[in-house]
This record gives structure tokens, C-alpha cells and sequence, in this order.
């Protein structure tokens, strides 16, 4: 679907990890060259200069922001990250690969426009300490027969905002933490694009815990 011209295009603020590969911040990307997605990235956001999805970032001719938690309060790396956000004139953020809990300060001034993806299907196998493979080989211990990708809103805690898509994946027998992984992951670009191009087309509102879709108006 082509932009629709009465939609103003996010100015997204991706947020990265230290180790992740930039595959959601791709995806993100190439869905906004494609001209599904109605968005502009303002600015990626890590903590090493040397991060993958950092140096991949830099290498696409994103603009790249590095903010390092480390000797900084979280007073200090809140009002930091909030400076680079107001710099780029963000209204939006994505969470793609980013591991930290983000400072209450950030959450509050971008109430419902702070978005994460996680590789399960909250509210199980998700929280503190809850991430890449080891979400993944909790499922498998665990013998569940379906898992899946979670796009949320952000609040002050890990993983528990409200909820806007889940995407199922069935576990296969045979089935690896790494070969699930692969196939969460492929859901993953899908799911957070066209959960990111609902919020720019204004379909979401939360009600409570609930995310309610609006219907887009028919022309
Ligand atoms: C993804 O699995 C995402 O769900 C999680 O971190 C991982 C980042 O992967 N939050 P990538 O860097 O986007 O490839």
C-alpha cells in the first residue's frame, strides 16, 4: 500500500542493542524504502560505536547516536537520551534489540509511542534477563507447542506494556533454539513494520490494557 499523503510519517528513534545483528532496524527500514511504512529514522540510538547493528547503521547513512548507560545515573542517561530525541525531533521510538529497562523519564514523555519487539508470546518467557537465544531455549525446554513475536508498548518495566500484535509460530518436532529462533525472527520484521505503520496511521488506542485498532476511514 502506497503512502497516504494526509498521514504524517513517523520521526522514529530506533534504539539498538550492543550485540544485536540490526535485523528489526533493517527490516524497519527497508519497509519505509518499500513505501509501506510511513516513517522517517531520525536517529539510531546505541551504546558502542562497534555494535553491529551500530556499524551497519552507519554504513546504510543512518544517522547514529551512541549513549552509553555506563557511569552515568539513570537520571543522567535519561536526560541524555531525551536530549538526542528532542534533537532529532523523534515523536516515536523503537526498541529493536535494545536489552536495558528504559529510564521511567523517557517512557513518560513518549507516553504509547515507545515500541518493543520480543521473540515470545507475552506474557510467557519474557521479563528481566529474558532475551535472544535463552527466550528460545526456554520454549524448547519447556514443550510448549506454539510460540511466536510480541510487539508491545513500553512502559517502566521489562516486557509487560500493552500489548498490540502477537504472531504465532508453530515448534516444530526437531525444533532447536536456533532453528525457532530463525523462523520467530523472519515473523519479527513483519510484525514490528506493520505494527509501526499502524501507529503511524493513528489505528492505535489504549484502553486500559488493551490496544484497541481503530479502522483506517474508507476513502
Ligand atoms: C530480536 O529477536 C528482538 O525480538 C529482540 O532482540 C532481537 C534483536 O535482533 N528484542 P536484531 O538485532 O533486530 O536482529
Amino acid at each position: 500500500m502506497a503512502h497516504d499523503p494526509n498521514i504524517s510519517p513517523l520521526r522514529l528513534a530506533v534504539f539498538v542493542g550492543s550485540h544485536g545483528r540490526g535485523s528489526n532496524l533493517f527490516a524497519i527500514h527497508d519497509a519505509i524504502n518499500a513505501g509501506t511504512l510511513p516513517a522517517q529514522i531520525v536517529c539510531v540510538v546505541g551504546s558502542r560505536a562497534d555494535a553491529p547493528a551500530i556499524v551497519r547503521a552507519r554504513n546504510a547513512g543512518l544517522v547514529t547516536k551512541i549513549v552509553s548507560p555506563k557511569d552515568r545515573t539513570d537520571p543522567e542517561y535519561a536526560a541524555v537520551l531525551l536530549r538526542v530525541l528532542r534533537g532529532h525531533d523523534a515523536d516515536s521510538v523503537a526498541l529493536a534489540g535494545y536489552m536495558r529497562r528504559l529510564p521511567e523519564a523517557v517512557v513518560a514523555a513518549f507516553p504509547n509511542r515507545v515500541v518493543n519487539i520480543h521473540p515470545s508470546l507475552l506474557p510467557a518467557f519474557g521479563g528481566h534477563g529474558m532475551y535472544g537465544e535463552k527466550v528460545h531455549q526456554a520454549v524448547m525446554d519447556s514443550g510448549v507447542k506454539v510460540s511466536g513475536c510480541t510487539v508491545h508498548f513500553v512502559d517502566e518495566n521489562f516486557d509487560t506494556g500493552a500489548i498490540i500484535s502477537q504472531t504465532v509460530v508453530d515448534v516444530l518436532e526437531g525444533d532447536t533454539a536456533q532453528t525457532l529462533a530463525a523462523r520467530v525472527l523472519e515473523c519479527e520484521h513483519r510484525a514490528f513494520a506493520e505494527a509501526l505503520t499502524a501507529l503511524a496511521r493513528g489505528q492505535l488506542r489504549v484502553v486500559g490494557r488493551r490496544v484497541v485498532r481503530t479502522l483506517l476511514p474508507s476513502v
